[in-house]
């Protein structure tokens, strides 16, 4: 098989080096890459939202699967276009990639079907939101634009001004654009998160190992929240039982529905979920496999991803046992002094191998690039690298990642000292 994977992040390099172990692939490519993953694949610079661009390469290339990992081309109806074009795809459409394009459309969702999450209201005017939370007078109140906002949509208002602010920047200054101009005001939920990914062909949901991870910034979940500082798998706050309870309230029940909506979906549907008091809720559905969550689930996964693929298109995957390897992964992300604000590029990355790599972890590559050599690694982004490693308990894992972040230099690099202790903490 030759594979098209569009994206070019930390995640798509996981999805990557998982399929270079296929001995059904044949060839990889990758639009637009990076520079990490141009050791593994073939790299091409057409953009990750670029349908037509994606469409041609895909021609050009003559692959047999076109698989999208972003959510902004899933959520445009890449995977619609290219199987019109009669590329086989993974990815939902996008009629059911709007439970993660739109909250408003996945919060009806979940009353209409009973499914767990806060409670909320939906507002397309900024007084009535307004006036909505002053009566409510209940803090911190949670305000989440609509649509996609790089995750940085969901703000977290501890008092009626910043609320009254969060709404204001959201739908009168179009803070996130159109993507704010439908609001939803939630509930403020407790207690631990957990990342639940699976696999679905729409009628049989398979979840993946469960994982944490580590959104704010700095250390002691201090500063702004990112796109995700690090992850470990599996997750220890949820239980045989918890996955369970989660199986029959949520997991299932979702499925069902966007069946019964006539919106089935098929590829990678991902739960953030919150275990409050109350029982497990729905924070959010993503429509795609979870960065930096992939970089600890796939490394975990024993059974061919290209088989998965396979029995999820043929809607097929109840008939195939998905497997996992025991053990523990821990992703440390490297990212650029400054992120999630202003950060530098371009600066040199010293410590790793011809292949990108190092010894002991596998380094997967989200923002980096070639320097003109085509050999010297460069930072590209803000989050650059994740350094992973399995072990049979996740005290190695984890030790066994930060001896490798330690032999990773560049100027101002920045990193969590505290990935997996929460974990750690939970486990004891
Ligand atoms: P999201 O982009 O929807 O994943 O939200 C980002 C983060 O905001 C989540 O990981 C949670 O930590 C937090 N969050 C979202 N919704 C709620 C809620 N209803 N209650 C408490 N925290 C929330
Ligand atoms: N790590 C959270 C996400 O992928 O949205």
């Amino acid at each position: 098989m030759k594979i098209l994977v569009v994206g070019g992040g930390g995640r798509e390099h996981a999805i990557i080096r998982k399929l270079k172990e296929s001995r059904k692939v044949d060839a990889l490519y990758c639009a637009p890459g990076n520079g990490g993953i141009a050791k593994d694949a073939e790299c091409f610079s057409v953009k990750a939202t670029d349908i037509d661009g994606m469409v041609a390469l895909a021609k050009q290339l003559a692959v047999d699967l076109v698989f999208v990992a972003p959510d902004d081309p899933l959520v445009l109806g890449m995977v619609d276009v290219m199987q019109a074009a009669g590329f086989a795809t993974f990815g939902p459409n996008k009629a059911a990639a709007i439970l993660e394009g739109s909250k408003a459309f996945s919060k009806e969702l979940m009353k209409k079907y009973h499914i767990p999450t806060a409670k909320y209201e939906i507002f397309q005017e900024a007084d009535a939101a307004i006036s909505y939370i002053r009566e409510q007078n209940q803090f911190p109140t949670v305000i989440k634009a609509d649509g996609l906002a790089l995750g940085k949509g969901v703000i977290i208002a501890t008092n009626l001004v910043e609320a009254e602010q969060a709404v204001k920047n959201m739908m009168e200054d179009k803070m996130f654009g159109e993507s704010g101009s439908t609001v939803v005001v939630e509930e403020f939920l407790t207690g631990p998160e957990v990342s639940v990914l699976s696999f679905t062909d729409g009628k049989t949901v398979v979840p993946m190992v469960s994982s944490m991870d580590h959104k704010r910034a700095l250390d002691h979940d201090e500063g702004l929240n990112t796109g995700g500082m690090g992850t470990v798998a599996p997750n220890p706050y949820y239980t045989k039982e918890m996955a369970d309870t989660c199986m029959e309230t949520i997991f299932l029940p979702t499925i069902q529905a966007m069946q019964a909506e006539g919106r089935p979906f098929q590829g990678c549907l991902y739960f953030g979920l919150m275990l409050t008091p109350n029982g497990p809720k729905v924070i959010e559905y993503n429509c795609r496999f979870g960065d930096p969550e992939t970089q600890v689930v796939l490394p975990l996964l024993e059974t061919d991803l290209v088989e998965i693929m396979k029995a999820i298109s043929e809607q097929k995957l109840a008939e195939l046992p998905v497997v996992w390897k025991d053990g523990c992964a821990a992703c440390v992300v490297m990212a650029s002094g400054g992120y999630p604000k202003k950060y530098e590029t371009s600066l040199e990355i010293s410590g790793l191998d011809d292949g990108g790599q190092i010894a002991g972890c596998t380094v997967y590559h989200a923002g980096t690039k070639l320097a003109e050599d085509g050999k010297q690694l460069l930072t590209a982004g803000g989050r650059v690298l994740g350094v992973t490693a399995t072990a049979g308990d996740l005290p190695t894992a984890l030790q066994k990642a930060y001896a490798g972040v330690k032999t990773i230099q560049w100027e101002n690099v920045h990193y969590r000292h505290d990935i997996g202790q929460r974990a750690l903490k939970a486990l004891q």
